[in-house]
């Protein structure tokens, strides 16, 4: 099995179930232009996104890494027209980009972006008191993921999903030898996953466009 026959398969599902479209591809190209570094979810994964925010009949979306919004704009098709997208992003370059392609995409209403580091803007929305997301999506510096799901339980209510991203990083997750601060923010996650009675959790890789990784899917029970 090669990377070659995974990018293959993965362009076959995007060709089959029509997983791009102008505004998708516009969201891409421009954040290549701006230099923004090419790690968006795939198309594959994005729709994953999309679905799994419809079954859990999502209105609030919170999400925690922006980049140019390409997964922003999958998670932002998914809601009701009266719907909410909160996306926290540390860089404003990033955020700016963001901005434009969520415009185009029409969802201006809906999405809305956040520029800063998103512990602070997580502790701002619950000190606000915030109303509780439906679906949270965990993709920004790994190394804080646990920290990231600690506060994104504070805005949760029995019910919401959440999913992370990266949770495989090649293989280095469960490769004892290793102590990159990203992988030690993974196993973090699902360690404090584990420890919590109140959420429910799986794992599954994935391989791909996005080589080998893959997503953790949690739903908090009470
Ligand atoms: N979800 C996007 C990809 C996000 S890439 C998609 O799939 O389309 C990770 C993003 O997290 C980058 O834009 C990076 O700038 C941002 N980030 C990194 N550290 C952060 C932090 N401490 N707070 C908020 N965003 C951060
Ligand atoms: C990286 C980050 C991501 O969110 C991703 O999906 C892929 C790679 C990275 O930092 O290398
Ligand atoms: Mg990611």
């Amino acid at each position: 099995m090669t990377h070659a026959q995974w990018n293959a398969v993965d362009d076959y599902f995007t060709a089959a179930l029509k997983l791009s479209d102008d505004v998708l591809d516009a969201t891409l190209k421009s954040s290549t232009d701006a230099g923004l570094p090419e790690i968006a979810v795939a198309p594959n994964q994005g729709k994953l996104l999309y679905l799994l925010a419809k079954i859990a009949g999502a209105k609030r979306v919170l999400e925690i890494g922006t980049l140019g919004g390409y997964s922003t704009i999958w998670l932002a098709r998914a809601l009701p027209s009266d719907g909410t997208l909160v996306s926290l992003e540390f860089d404003a370059r990033h955020a700016d980009v963001a901005r434009t392609n969520i415009e185009r995409a029409g969802l201006a209403k809906i999405a809305s972006v956040v520029v800063g580091p998103a512990a602070q803007s997580l502790d701002r929305l619950i000190a606000d008191k915030a109303t509780p997301f439906d679906f949270v999506f965990i993709d920004a510096d790994k190394e804080n993921n646990a920290v990231y799901l600690q506060r994104a339980l504070a805005l949760s209510r029995p019910g919401t999903v959440i999913v992370a991203d990266n949770v495989v990083r090649g293989g280095r997750v469960a490769d004892p030898g290793n102590r990159d601060t990203d992988v030690a923010g993974v196993r973090q996650y699902f360690e404090a996953t584990s420890a919590d009675p109140r959420l429910d959790t799986t794992a599954v890789q994935t391989v791909g466009v996005k080589g080998w990784d893959g997503f953790a899917i949690t739903v908090v029970s009470a």
